[in-house]
């Protein structure tokens, strides 16, 4: 086996080039490796509560759902770019919440946006065949890193600085010159950080790369109002936004992107030959969630509640945690006590997991998941009801860190 170059030349085996042939090997699914935790969380009476996916377990609005079943757009395909209504509901809302001015006609409709994070550098590459780099920040959602693999172009981390927030100034000029497009996640997974996103527009434009900002924890952003790309202009940036995370809608498959006229209007383009779609029905339901803030408003305070709590019963087992700047995660210090990893050779994060799986029977996420830079974390997402983290806690007052 032939690793893939990745990260700025180095190799970090993530994709594996097959000796048969040289395909390209997918390696094991992230969340695929805590199947051990979860087998070890089981054990306990009322079950494993699972706190490491960050799939929204509260329902979605009730009329949203009446929207799905009602829409009439079962029969015809729908428009890849987005229905009229759709683009619409999407300018109207980041505009009464976020007070910037993106037209319908720069605005088109995604998959979920898992697809697009992941399809982005092999549709920028068709446009410029010349570049063959994605910079993505250091600690991340790993489908930036993958959508780099999948192209097969080189995936190159930005470093971060103390405080989360991307070091801009230390991408080198040779990284630049090759770069297809830059990330941005603010509120960022798993760290909760605000980027500062006037920055990154800016380096951007200065080196003609295009700049995608990942904003779909914006709805939970705690520290201040939330902040989208789009403030700052919209040439050369790209705002992609779901409603996985906003109505709790991670089962439609619903997002868009806007922005930058010409990317929007080439990616959009691209998609359409291609034959991405997101269902008519699903569309209708989208732009009725769009409409409505009410449910968000509700849902901030649930989240606000449960990070709040569950870092109280995290700090009281003598794991400080603090609450995040954004998002519904804790991105949780390994205390000292699990520095020297497990005794099987795994990480301080494996072994604050696994000890979390045995005594608290909850799952979370080892850092290390988001890039070795998240090694000595762990990601928290609170997820679960009120009763479930409650049950956490009586668990993990009866523990004992040793
Ligand atoms: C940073 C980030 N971006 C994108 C996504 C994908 O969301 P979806 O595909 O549901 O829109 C997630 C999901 O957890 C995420 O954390």
């Amino acid at each position: 086996m032939t690793s893939l170059p990745v990260s700025g030349g180095e190799t970090q085996g993530v994709g594996e080039l097959g000796d048969a042939g040289g395909g390209f090997v997918p390696p094991v699914y992230p969340f695929d490796k805590l199947t051990v935790f979860a087998e070890l969380a089981q054990r306990h009476e009322g079950g494993a509560v699972d706190l490491s996916i960050g799939t929204p377990c509260d329902p979605p609005p009730a009329q949203v759902l009446a929207a799905l079943a009602s829409s009439g757009a079962e029969r015809g395909y729908p428009a890849s770019i987005g229905s009229t209504e759709f683009r619409h509901a999407a300018s109207a809302w980041m505009s009464r919440r976020f007070g910037v001015d993106a037209e319908p006609s720069l605005i088109a409709a995604c998959v979920g946006t898992k697809e697009l994070v992941a399809g982005v550098p092999h549709w920028l590459r068709l446009r410029s065949p010349q570049r063959d780099t994605v910079l993505y920040p250091i600690l991340a959602y790993p489908t930036y890193e993958m959508g780099a693999i999948l192209a097969r172009c080189r995936a190159v981390p930005v470093p971060a600085r103390p405080d989360g927030t991307m070091d801009l100034a230390s991408i080198s000029p040779e990284d630049a010159a090759r770069a297809l497009c830059l990330w941005v996640n603010s509120p960022g997974n798993p760290g909760g950080q605000l980027d500062d996103l006037a920055a990154a527009a800016r380096w951007g434009r200065a080196y003609g790369v295009p700049v995608f900002s990942d904003e779909c924890y914006i709805e939970f952003t705690w520290a201040g109002p939330g902040r989208t790309i789009l403030e700052h202009g919209l040439e050369g940036v790209v705002a992609v936004h779901t409603l996985s995370k906003r109505s709790n809608l991670a089962g439609l498959r619903v997002g868009f992107f806007a922005g930058d006229p010409d990317l929007v209007e080439y990616l959009s383009s691209v998609r359409r030959h291609a034959g991405f779609m997101v269902p008519g029905p699903v569309q209708h339901a989208a732009a009725v969630a769009l409409g409505d803030d009410a449910h968000v408003d509700l849902q901030r305070a649930i989240y606000a509640t449960r990070l709040e709590r569950f870092a109280k019963v995290l700090s009281e087992t003598g794991i400080p945690a603090d609450t995040p700047a954004g998002s519904f995660y804790l991105w949780v210090a390994v205390p000292e006590e699990f520095a020297a990893g497990g005794s099987d050779g795994t990480s301080s994060s494996w072994a604050l997991t696994t000890w979390l799986a045995e005594y608290g029977g909850v799952l979370v996420t080892p850092g290390d998941t988001y890039g070795p830079a998240g090694t000595g974390h762990v990601r928290v997402a609170l997820v679960q009801p009120e009763d479930r983290l409650e049950l956490v806690g009586r668990r993990l007052s009866a523990a004992k860190i040793t």
